[in-house]
């Protein structure tokens, strides 16, 4: 990576110009996001095993830990494996960030969502894929990576401004319609009144429940952003400069339309939720959690004897087996 493109990551990082916060503050980070939605889908297979086998099932409290979730789920020294599984994936979020900074795919800005979509229904396949081979790694990896474009459609988009209450469920299919997309050259927003950005979005793209997104850019007067359409917004995006003028995303509170990042992070939640949910039912409940847990070189775990395999949750990988976080830590921090 050249030290150019580096610099220009770490300011787009710390600008938080690319989406939902990658470091966690005050504001819902991808991470944040991401580990809510696992930890939550975790407790619901635990949940449904146990019910399965007529055993008792005590919920961890609110909000869920992964040593409290292991507990729950009855596996306590699995807990270092589990948090490391999902620090893996919420790496390969972030990464996003970092490797794919100025494609719009890949953040649903620029009313791409079509390319969006397929990014997330392929990754979908490819997943499913990985996970019924037994590779669990390249599974975590992908996963990592689609998450972050179907969380970002819900803060880059006008999904929550459009009154949704629910998620996108069109973004985990391949042949749906997503909505009704803005064509592209109907004007979608007005400027905003100074900072306050509440009312940019034009009357009839609301009233008729049409779909855009934020145009993003960091190269000043150089702006690819058709007329009348709207800009992603914050410091970085030299698009929010340009007529009409502000930005949509809800990355954060002090963001565009931050009054509405707590809907568009809930709504991300809730779609992390439903990816998760997607891939548990082509896996099997215990397929799903070896997935979620397991660690990087399965045939590790093959080769070890005494290792139960009836709950492949608790297994212990034997050391040196465990690699997933490391490369991806180093690589992040630059
Ligand atoms: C947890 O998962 C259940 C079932 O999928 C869902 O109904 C619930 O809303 C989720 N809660 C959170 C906080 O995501
Ligand atoms: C953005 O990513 C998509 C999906 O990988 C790719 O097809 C497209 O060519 C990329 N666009 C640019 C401008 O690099």
């Amino acid at each position: 990576m050249s030290s150019g493109f580096a610099a220009l990551c770490f300011l787009l990082l710390h600008t938080g110009a690319l989406g939902f916060r990658i470091l966690p503050g005050s504001s819902l980070s991808h991470q944040e996001i991401t580990m809510m939605a696992i930890l939550n889908s975790t407790v619901q297979v635990c949940r449904a095993l146990a019910q399965a086998e007529g055993t008792d099932f005590t919920f961890p409290a609110q909000p869920f830990t992964a040593e409290a979730v292991a507990v729950a789920c009855g596996e306590p020294k699995s807990s270092k494996n589990y948090r490391q599984a999902i620090i893996f994936i919420t790496l390969r979020n972030i990464r996003v960030d970092i490797r794919h900074a100025l494609n719009g795919s890949f953040h649903f800005d620029e009313e791409l969502f079509v390319q969006g979509r397929n990014i997330i229904t392929e990754g979908i396949m490819v997943v499913k894929a990985s996970n019924k081979q037994g590779n669990f790694e390249s599974a975590r990896q992908k996963m990592g990576e689609i998450l972050h474009p179907l969380q970002d459609f819900y803060s880059h988009s006008n999904w929550v401004e459009l009154g949704n209450k629910f998620p996108n469920a069109n973004l985990i299919r391949s042949d749906t319609s997503i909505g009704n997309l803005a064509d592209r050259n109907r004007a979608t927003c007005r400027n905003c009144d100074g900072d306050d950005c509440r009312n940019n979005i034009l009357a009839d793209i609301i009233e008729e429940k049409v779909l855009t997104s934020g145009y993003f850019g960091v190269v000043p007067f150089a702006s690819t952003k058709p007329k009348g359409k709207c800009s992603h917004g914050g410091a970085g995006d030299q698009t929010s400069k340009i007529e009409p003028k502000g930005g949509i995303n809800k990355d954060s509170f002090d963001a565009s339309h931050g009054h509405l990042h707590p809907d568009a992070a809930n709504l991300a939640i809730a779609a992390t939720s439903w990816l998760l949910e997607d891939i548990r039912g082509a896996a099997g409940d215990r397929p799903f959690l070896q997935y979620e847990t397991l660690s990087a070189c399965v045939s590790c775990f093959k080769e070890v004897k005494g290792v139960s395999s009836s709950r492949s949750f608790v297994s212990f990988p034997p050391s040196g087996c465990w690699e997933s976080p490391k490369g991806p830590v180093k690589r992040f921090v630059l």
